[in-house]
């Protein structure tokens, strides 16, 4: 049986970016699945929040799984926090990691800014802890977006530094799972960027709370252009936002672009742009709905994570034990 694990940051309301590259995915392949699914507020932790909101926040991405059909009675929902081995077996691979691996990240060089040096360190060493948050359940896949490949690159890098320093085939090297239409879905406002829930701007995202007017109202002013839709996906080069729209909407109907296109060909964005709308509105109306209902219940939600923490904690707690007794410390 396949074992997954993923995670997302508890920054904001998630999007459909999440949705779609990620937690979609996650339900498909849930009941195929052994499923370790958690919610990265260590990670939060690199742009400290303020506490109350990360408090909420943790709680609604964990809502925000259910809500979306993953079932909390299969998989394993929980807080990373709450599993003191991440934070352990981050520092033990930190020892292992050559800094060199660290500065090709380009999330660091990204959020990082202008001025490097005044970057908190936890920007910097956060690829070791994904490592760990992977590396401890020995996952046989990790699904996530197409943003997350070279962070998936370097935990399978650690694995092996870790088999070659110690001579051992502990760790299986985890295969990244990125695939469907929407492994990277861009800003409603430019192309050129991806959706993100820590964006300035809310028309640039579809958050999985907002209501069908804001929704229709997000896809009518999304950056388009005044061409008709083709027949075919090759010509779409060149147009990024088109192609990003086009990739929504396969992504929801759960059909390929080439089908989406063949819907649409020869009409342009003031017929598809409310066609989409009407599907948005359609797949996330339910999910919102259901979100905003366990959101009522903070201590079931809590309940529920505590049960999950303790089925990740006999995993994860096994591997870091394993991992200090091959490393020649006392356990
Ligand atoms: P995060 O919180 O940025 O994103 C969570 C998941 O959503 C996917 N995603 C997208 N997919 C398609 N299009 C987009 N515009 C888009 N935006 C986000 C991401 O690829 C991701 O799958 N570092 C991770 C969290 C993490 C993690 C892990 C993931 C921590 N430890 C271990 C997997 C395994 C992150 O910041 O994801």
């Amino acid at each position: 049986m396949k074992r997954i694990l993923s995670g997302i940051q508890p920054t904001n309301t998630l999007t459909l970016g999440n949705y779609l590259g990620a937690i979609k995915n996650w339900v498909g392949m849930q009941h195929e699945s052994e499923c370790f699914l958690f919610i990265a507020d260590l990670h939060a932790l690199t742009n400290p929040p303020e506490p109350e909101a990360l408090r909420a926040n943790t709680r609604e991405v964990a809502a925000t799984y259910i809500a979306c059909g993953i079932d909390p009675e299969h998989a394993a929902i929980f807080v990373q926090s709450q599993i003191p081995a991440h934070a352990e077996l981050s520092w033990l691979f930190s020892c292992l990691t050559p800094i060199g691996w660290l500065n090709r990240m380009t999330q660091f060089k990204d959020k990082s800014g202008k001025d490097k040096d005044a970057a908190n360190a936890g920007l910097y060493v956060y690829p070791i802890l994904m490592a760990a948050d992977i590396l401890l359940y020995h996952p046989s896949h990790v699904p996530v977006g197409e943003d997350q490949k070279q962070h998936l690159e370097l935990a399978r890098d650690v694995a092996g530094a870790f088999n070659r320093k110690y001579d051992v085939e502990h760790f299986k090297l985890p295969e990244p799972a990125i695939f469907g239409p929407a492994t990277r879905i861009m800003s409603l406002r430019d192309g050129s960027k991806k959706m993100s829930k820590s964006d300035a701007s809310d028309m640039s995202r579809i958050n999985l709370t907002d209501d069908a007017d804001t929704i229709a109202n997000k896809i009518k002013k999304a950056t388009s252009d005044s061409e008709m839709l083709p027949d075919n996906l090759a010509a779409l080069e060149g147009r990024t936002e088109a192609r990003n729209l086009i990739n929504i909407y396969a992504a929801l109907a759960d059909i390929t672009p080439e089908k989406v296109l063949a819907q649409f060909a020869g009409q342009g964005f003031g017929k598809f742009k409310p066609a989409l709308a009407e599907l948005c509105v359609e797949k996330l109306a339910p999910i919102s709905t259901r979100l905003h209902a366990l959101m009522q219940d903070t201590a079931a939600l809590d309940a529920l994570l505590a049960k999950g923490a303790a089925r990740a904690n006999t995993v994860a707690e096994k591997t870091l034990v394993d991992c200090k007794r091959i490393m020649g410390l006392l356990v």
